[in-house]
């Protein structure tokens, strides 16, 4: 059984989940006063603190989360302007970060491993005579189907699918689209094998 926190310990975790509190709350009173219907949380999502959001100025639910979803301790999620779909049952490790832009869409059961990114944008660099950070950005739909496992560490790039019951070894940057039932690993990540059952060869192969 794990032993119960003592003196300050106690009172530093106590000061921590009513400051976590007391933000939501407070930015759920300007989301009100907007008359913005921002998050739509199921009741049963497990939150953790130093979740940051920023909020779409065209207004609407940017940030929606299924039942018994965890979203463990400082994970960063942005909207910006964008929107982040996470449905059931999913986990969110710690010191995960996703960028918004475009819309990041992720199925049910999805599990990813700590300090993974996904960055569903990238910043225009076409014109060499203006600085990048000028340029703007370009959006870029980014979707995990369900049952997928993400390994710690890993980069998924804007644009990119990754298919019903994959996994992506730890660690690996994801550029490319990943086939349902796929594991891939590496840099840029490549197929390693397939975990689903190969229909049987025909007779012609
Ligand atoms: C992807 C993973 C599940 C594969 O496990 P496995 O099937 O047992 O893989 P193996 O160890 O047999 O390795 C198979 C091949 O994949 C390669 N591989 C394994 N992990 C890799 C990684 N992270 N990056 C690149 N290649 C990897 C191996 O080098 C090996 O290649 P080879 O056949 O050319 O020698 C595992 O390596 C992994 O990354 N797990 C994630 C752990 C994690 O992040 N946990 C956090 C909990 S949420």
């Amino acid at each position: 059984m794990a032993a119960k926190p003592k003196g300050l310990a106690r009172l530093l975790r106590k000061l921590d989940s009513i400051s976590t509190r007391l933000g939501m709350r407070l930015k759920r009173r300007y989301l009100l006063a907007l008359g913005q219907t921002a998050i739509a949380a199921d009741a049963s999502v497990s939150w953790s603190a130093n979740i940051n959001l920023r909020w779409s100025s065209s207004g609407g639910t940017v940030l929606k989360i299924g039942g018994r979803t965890k979203i463990r301790e400082n994970t960063y999620l942005s909207t910006r302007g964008g929107s982040i779909t996470i449905g059931k049952r999913c986990t969110v490790n710690p010191f995960c970060v996703m960028l918004a832009e475009g819309p990041i869409t992720i199925g049910d059961d999805v599990i990813i491993g700590h300090s993974s990114s996904v960055i569903a944008f990238d910043h225009r660099f076409d014109d060499p005579e203006t600085p990048i950070a000028q340029q703007g950005d370009i959006a870029k739909p980014t979707t995990i189907e369900d049952n997928v496992w993400i390994g710690a560490g890993a980069r998924i790039l804007g644009g990119v699918t990754i298919g019903r019951g994959a996994i992506v070894a730890a660690g690996s940057v994801v550029t490319k689209p990943v086939p349902a039932g796929a594991i891939v690993g590496g840099v840029p990540a490549k197929v390693l094998r397939n975990r689903l059952p190969q229909p049987p060869a025909s007779p012609e192969d």
